[in-house]
């Protein structure tokens, strides 16, 4: 890989230790994808921020950039850490715990890494244009920020995202490059698809398809004429955790699809197959629902707000958990709606997320609206599942256990 001037001072080890070190993470990467160069970067979102993913290594990686000199040249925020930060005792965190995650935000910070904790980070601060080369962690996001917006980045790991931010820069491969951004693989929608909910089974649907058809780089999909912001983001968690997607396209909705070339539709997604996804996220009997969870990826103030009018005056009868970012939950503050839900016994679980938060072992159940909660309830915790839509979610919390069945 060709490097300039500056970055081979970089890599020399003559602006520190711990830009050396990202150098070497980013030449390594480069050299395996057969980059020809790096790039500037405008933004970075680095994942792997819960203790509970770091342990005490990725811990201690952290702590030695930070005292090695390492201090970011770009945005760079965080996705969601073990636990609220602010308020991590009602949650059931242990102190211990709650101890080693302040240390990892610590570390961030002392580096100049926004510590705003959140996979929204377009919803919080760090949104990128058009066009825009980033390096970007967190597969919803990434599918958000490569498809709705157009920015470029591939699918960071944890230490590679950290390298970019301390360089500015990321090795240009992937979809960085034209070529990579075109469709290989066309899906027509053959269903009317609404909500959420909706977009997750979608999302899950075309995902396995792209498996089935050997995982391809880009998807082109028709026959969705309509999404909003939420259904966008619940379809793009979906897309990368069932299929790996990085990157679709849909004509109408999101930018590049007008200018790219789009194959053959060799797949069809009709209701039955929505149904179906459904189903299959679905092992788990009402009665049998013991935490109910809204928020992933993290709620919009819309959500909230369409929350606190369901639980205005009623009260929740399951542990209940809704994952937001620190900047929404204050908006939510502003209009009253935190005081509504609150009073209705749902906890607010700011900065971190049910995924990443320790919880194994505390529940059965899980009852969301999120496809990409389900696949890691079970993946990660064991939990079984009750998919349904966020106002279903909402009644399911409400209904006394016992007349569940
Ligand atoms: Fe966000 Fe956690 Fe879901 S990071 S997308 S709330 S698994």
């Amino acid at each position: 890989m060709e490097l300039t001037h500056e970055e081979s001072q970089m890599l020399d080890g003559r602006q520190g230790r711990a830009v050396r070190k990202s150098m070497e993470i980013l030449a390594a990467l480069g050299e395996i994808y057969g980059a020809k160069r790096l790039v500037p970067v405008s933004s970075v979102q680095i994942a792997g921020v819960s203790y509970d993913n770091l342990g005490e290594a990725g811990l201690q990686f952290l702590e030695e950039m930070a005292e090695n000199g390492g201090r970011v040249r770009v945005l760079t925020t965080l996705n969601p850490a073990g636990m609220d930060i602010e308020n991590w005792q009602v949650l059931g965190i242990a102190p211990e715990f709650a101890r080693q995650q302040q240390r990892v935000l610590a570390a961030f910070q002392r580096m100049g890494v926004t510590v705003t904790c959140t996979c929204t980070p377009y919803l919080s601060g760090n949104l990128p244009q058009f066009g825009q080369h980033i390096a970007w962690a967190e597969s919803s996001a990434v599918c958000y920020a490569n498809s709705v917006i157009g920015a470029r980045t591939n699918r960071e790991g944890g230490p590679s995202a950290l390298a970019a931010a301390l360089t500015g820069r990321t090795p240009a491969y992937g979809y960085h490059l034209d070529e990579a951004r075109q469709p290989d693989l066309h899906v027509g929608v053959a269903a009317r698809v609404q909500g959420s909910f909706q977009f997750g089974a979608l999302g899950k649907t075309i995902g396995e398809a792209m498996q089935a058809a050997g995982k391809p780089g880009a998807v082109y999909i028709s026959g969705v004429t309509s999404a909003s912001l939420e259904e966008l983001k619940s379809f793009c968690a979906s897309l990368a955790t069932y299929g790996g997607a990085a990157l679709f396209h849909m004509p109408g909705l999101t930018p590049e699809a007008a200018s790219c070339t789009p194959p053959e539709q060799t797949v069809q997604i009709d209701q039955r197959a929505l149904d179906r996804a459904v189903e299959t996220l679905n092992d788990a009997a009402p009665a049998e629902v013991d935490f109910v969870s809204l928020g992933c990826p993290h709620l919009t103030i819309q959500e909230i707000a369409r929350l606190a009018e369901l639980l205005e005056g009623r009260q929740v009868r399951r542990e209940f958990w809704i994952t937001t970012a620190r900047p929404i939950k204050q908006i939510a503050d502003r209009m009253g709606y935190t005081r509504v839900i609150e009073a209705s016994g749902v906890k607010f679980a700011v900065d971190t997320c049910c995924v990443v938060a320790p919880i194994q072992g505390r529940f059965r159940a899980l009852a969301t609206d999120s496809a990409k909660a389900c696949y890691y309830a079970f993946a990660k915790n064991r939990f079984k599942t009750r998919f349904q839509s966020f106002d279903e979610t909402v009644a399911i919390a409400l209904e006394e256990p016992r007349n569940k069945g």
